[in-house]
Formats: C-alpha cells, structure tokens, sequence
C-alpha cells in the first residue's frame, strides 16, 4: 500500500501476451500492436515508448521546457516538478483552485485548474515564456482528486486563444475519466472509452506512466502532432533505447497494449475507486479525518487533523505514516512535507497538504484488507497524543523522500510500540 504504480495484478491476457511477445531489438512487431492499441484506445498516431512515466516528464521538460520560464500544471507530482525545476530550469506553477487544499469537501472535481489564474499567469510571464501546461488525471497529491470534462474544455480554449503547448499527464486517465461518468452529469450516458478518446482529443501531448492504469511497468509519449514527435524522437536512443523499444522489454509492451485495451471497461477502471469509496466513507463515519470525497489511487489520511498537536516542522504525515506501520505492518506513503524537497536556499518548503497515502493497487486487495487497517487506523486515533514527530538524520539534495532516513524524536517510537503490545498483542 506504499504505492499504486508497478504491484497491480496484471490479467491473464496480459500475462498471455508477456508470453507471445515478439522478442526483436528493433522493428518487433509487438511495438506495432502496441501502436495500434494507442491509436484505437487515445486516438493518436504518433507514440514512443520510455521506460517510465518520469523518462516520459524529462523529455518533455528538455525540449518543450523554457530556461527561466514556467510549466503551468493544475498541481505538480514529484518527480514532475523535479524535472520542470531541474532538466528545464523552469518554475512550477499550479494553478488549482482554492477548493483543492480543502481536505473536508464535496466539489466532485478539486483536481480542476482555477481559469483565471491560468489568464493571469499567461499575462503576468507572457505567453514565450510558458513552455507548457500540463493537466494531470486525478491529481496524485491533491489525493487523487479528477478534473472535469468542462475544465479540460476550458483549459484548451484559453491556450488555444495564446498558442500554448497542451500536456495531459495520463497515468490515471482511467480513473478520471470514471469519476467524469459518476459526477459530470453531461457524461453519464457516455461509456468511460468515448470519455477517454474525448480527454485525449483536448490536449497536443500526452504521456503516462504504464504501472498504473495499463498495469505494468513503463510509459509513453504519444500525440497526433508529427512536428512534436520529430522534436522529441532523436533524443529517445540517447535517453531510453530504440523507438521500437524506448527502454522498455518487448514483454511488457505486449501487456502494456492488453492494459490500455482493458482499462477502459468500468469493472477494471472503477475497481480500487470502488473500494477507495468505501474504505473513506467508513474512516469518515468514524470520524478520522480523510481525504473527501473519495479520490482514486488511494485512501487519504489527512494527517494534519489527524495529529494536531505535531508541529509542522516535525514532518506530520511521515510520523503518522511511522506509527501506521508499527500498528498495522502497512506500509503507507507519506505525501507532504517529506515529499517536497527544499528551497535552492535551503530552507523548508512545507507542503500544502500532509497526507498519509494508503495506497490500493488495482486487483490486489480485499474489503477484509481494508477492514484491518480501519481497525488499526481507529486504535492509532484514540491513542495519536503518543505519536511525535521525526527529524532528518540523512538528506539527500533531490526528491529526498526516496532516499532519505529519518529518525523519532525522543525515541516515541518505543512507547508507541510498549502502549500497542499491552493493548492489541504481538511481538518487537
Ligand atoms: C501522476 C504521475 N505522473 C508521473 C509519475 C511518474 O511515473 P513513474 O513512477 O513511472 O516514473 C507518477 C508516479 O507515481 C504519477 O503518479
């Protein structure tokens, strides 16, 4: 439950075709079946292979990114930000409305981008300074929250009207576009296939991360603009491998063709949202403090109501995360101040929000699953004053969440393990 990306179970079509896969360094005709799933599923002629969704972000931030200018995004993901700052010297904007941050909420779509600040940044830097702007499907730190159908509609006119570069981050597009058939009314006669093609046909580029959504281990980059791809195809052997390859095994491009093909019937697309669904609306019943309304990817534990009395310098969702672990033996992902790296002055960005992620991978768990962390989660609530906070004993420069080592302050760690022993059981 660390993470959603790259441990889906993947369907025994797809395991079928790690099998029948054509083997071939360059030419393989799985690529070409793979390119045909693109073009029946996105719509889009041109695709290139990339051996993750980060190699699909760095690519794009090295050619279409603009040195001392910005990427514009409804909300960044690490290592999307990384590469705006890092391989194209650009600043990240994010441009979400106010509702977004609000983790007590009913707006179906926090993921939306706030149309007027959009206008305003592309006045305030100009439009040859915005290399481009970049929309992300269920917005992964904003707890898996979608934007709408109307939104992305909205996003498009307004570059169209300044001749901007469209990007949809895609690695979730599945589960946005099933939110878009539950909640936007204008789509509910729509199937989640037409409402995919329809994402697709609003934005010049897309790429995705393939451990998500098409359930195995890759990514892609794909438009209908041969001028788009012609500038990013010389750098792919540089970077990731043959284009009939882009760094990827022939393997998992074959089930990478079967995923995008499956992910569209709302029994695979809507799966962990279902349970997601579930698992808030009972944390919420209960009244521990969670991510609403239900998101995709994850259930969201809003850590900062959740321990209150943790100073924010003390790296809230971690510590939260921390005591999880010990209670449950679930593995859960800290999103916030952890997650973001500090200012090029050292100093400590705090995140917008502290959120400890439990992730639900597609086909993996159970409602019995779930049932054992609500009963973990609601122990570790009644008993959170003994949860304090952590301190960096290891750092690294970039994306420090990955890497980096942290320790309890004032050893809590143990008292939290001695009070749940006497309690519940087990051993340390
Ligand atoms: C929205 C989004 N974009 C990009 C990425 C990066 O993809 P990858 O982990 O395949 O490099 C992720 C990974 O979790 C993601 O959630």
């Amino acid at each position: 439950m660390l993470t959603d990306s790259g441990v889906n179970a993947m369907s025994d079509n797809q395991f079928a075709a790690f099998l029948n896969a054509d083997d071939a360094y360059a030419g393989s005709m799985t690529f070409y079946e793979f390119a045909d799933a693109v073009k029946d599923i996105l719509g889009y002629q041109y695709v290139m292979n990339v051996h993750q969704g980060r190699a699909a972000e760095h690519l794009l931030a090295k050619i279409f990114g603009k040195p001392g200018g910005a990427v514009i995004t409804n909300y960044h993901f690490t290592t999307t930000k990384a590469h705006i700052e890092v391989t194209s010297g650009s600043a990240c904007l994010e441009l979400y409305a106010d509702e977004a941050l609000k983790t007590k909420s009913t707006h179906p779509f926090k993921g939306n981008m706030d149309i007027q600040r959009l206008k305003d940044a592309i006045k305030k830097w100009g439009k040859d300074k915005i290399g481009y702007v970049r929309m992300e499907a269920t917005t992964n730190l904003l707890g898996g929250q979608p934007f709408s159908m109307e939104n992305l509609k909205e996003v498009r006119k307004v570059c169209d009207q300044h001749g901007l570069l469209t990007v949809m981050d895609g690695s979730l597009i599945a589960e946005n576009a099933y939110f878009i058939w539950k909640r936007e009314k204008e789509y509910q006669n729509k199937t989640v296939a037409e409402i995919i093609k329809e994402m697709c046909s609003l934005v010049d580029l897309f790429y995705l991360s393939g451990r998500k959504n098409t359930c195995v281990r890759g990514g892609f980059i794909a438009t209908n603009k041969k001028e788009l791809i012609e500038q990013l195809e010389p750098w792919l052997p540089l970077y990731e491998g043959f284009y009939t390859y882009g760094g990827m095994s022939m393997r998992e491009i074959g089930a990478m063709a079967v995923g995008l093909r499956e992910m569209v019937d709302p029994a695979v697309a809507g799966c962990s949202i279902e349970q997601i669904k579930y698992f808030v609306e009972k944390l919420d019943g209960m009244g521990i403090p969670v991510v609403t309304p239900p998101g995709g990817l994850a259930c969201h534990v809003d850590a900062r109501k959740f321990v209150n009395h943790i100073p924010k310098e003390h790296y809230i969702a971690g510590a939260l995360t921390a005591a999880l672990y010990i209670a449950s033996g679930v593995r859960a992902m800290e999103r916030g101040t952890i997650s973001t790296d500090r200012a090029k002055d050292g100093k400590e960005v705090y995140a917008d929000l502290e959120l400890t992620r439990i992730a639900l991978p597609r086909r993996v768990y159970s409602i019995s699953h779930i049932e054992y962390i609500i009963d973990r989660l609601n122990w570790i609530y009644k008993n959170r004053e003994l949860i304090k906070g952590l301190r960096f004993i290891s750092e690294p420069p970039v994306l420090r969440f990955f890497l980096g080592k942290l320790d309890a302050l004032d050893n809590w760690g143990r008292k939290f393990c001695d009070v749940f022993k006497k309690d519940i059981g087990g051993t340390w």
